[in-house]
């Protein structure tokens, strides 16, 4: 779950060749579902239902085509911004990942000073918010707290695969290790955006890394 492989929608895969290699890669790998999921950032990625639902009914077509055996699903990521507190409040159908969660990212500057009210109106219109990557908010880091209040309100925390691999630096890895190890992870993704992603996340797992994602509960299986 987690990924940027519709394309031409966002900052992940740009053309539907590159998406088809990538897929194919994965199901080699031993992916058998995957859950791929646009940005949507206001001025930025402006995607809804009527983007993202006709790419993936063309990537799917394509790897029927090509015999790719892997489940593929849509819904997005939702940057918690203006125009999404605007979705929110207008009632808009939000693209859900396994009919009730919702894939939601704070910004990389800072998280929203509403959080704790953009999350409740989210429970509050029948969703279950998921925040992708909290281990890359490096503005957190100092700050564990959050984490844990994040967790025990409910909010499911992902973490990417690709920090674990130290691939955003050493401080996202430490932080990604230990969030997995207070138990305060709900799901891990790997927020694929193109090849050099599929690269790093074939190397070799370190054992002590597989050690930690197998005792933590994790619940991608329920997806
Ligand atoms: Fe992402």
């Amino acid at each position: 779950m987690h990924s940027h492989l519709l394309a031409g929608l966002d900052d992940g895969v740009q053309t539907l060749d590159e998406a088809v290699a990538l897929v194919r890669q994965l199901s080699d790998a031993g992916y058998t579902k995957i859950v791929t999921t646009p940005h949507i950032i206001s001025g930025l990625y402006h995607n809804h239902a009527d983007t993202i639902l006709p790419a993936l009914d063309k990537l799917r077509a394509r790897l029927e085509q090509e015999g790719i055996k892997v489940e593929l699903e849509a819904a997005a990521e939702y940057m918690l911004d203006d125009y999404f507190e605007g979705l929110l409040a207008d009632g808009e159908p939000l693209l859900k990942i396994s009919n009730k969660y919702l894939l939601t990212e704070f910004s990389f500057v800072s998280m929203p000073f509403n959080y704790r009210e953009i999350f409740f109106n989210l429970k509050m219109a029948g969703y279950e918010p998921i925040l992708a990557h909290p281990e890359r908010f490096r503005y957190l880091h100092d700050d564990f707290d959050v984490y844990r209040e994040l967790h025990e309100t409910g909010i499911h925390l992902q973490v990417n695969l690709l920090s674990l691999k130290g691939h955003y630096g050493r401080s996202i890895q430490k932080v990604a290790t230990q969030l997995l190890e207070e138990k305060l992870v709900t799901f891990v993704g790997t927020d694929i955006h193109h090849q050099r992603h599929v690269d790093v996340l074939s190397s070799p797992r370190d054992a002590a890394v597989s050690a930690l994602l197998a005792a933590s509960g994790l619940k991608n299986h329920l997806l």
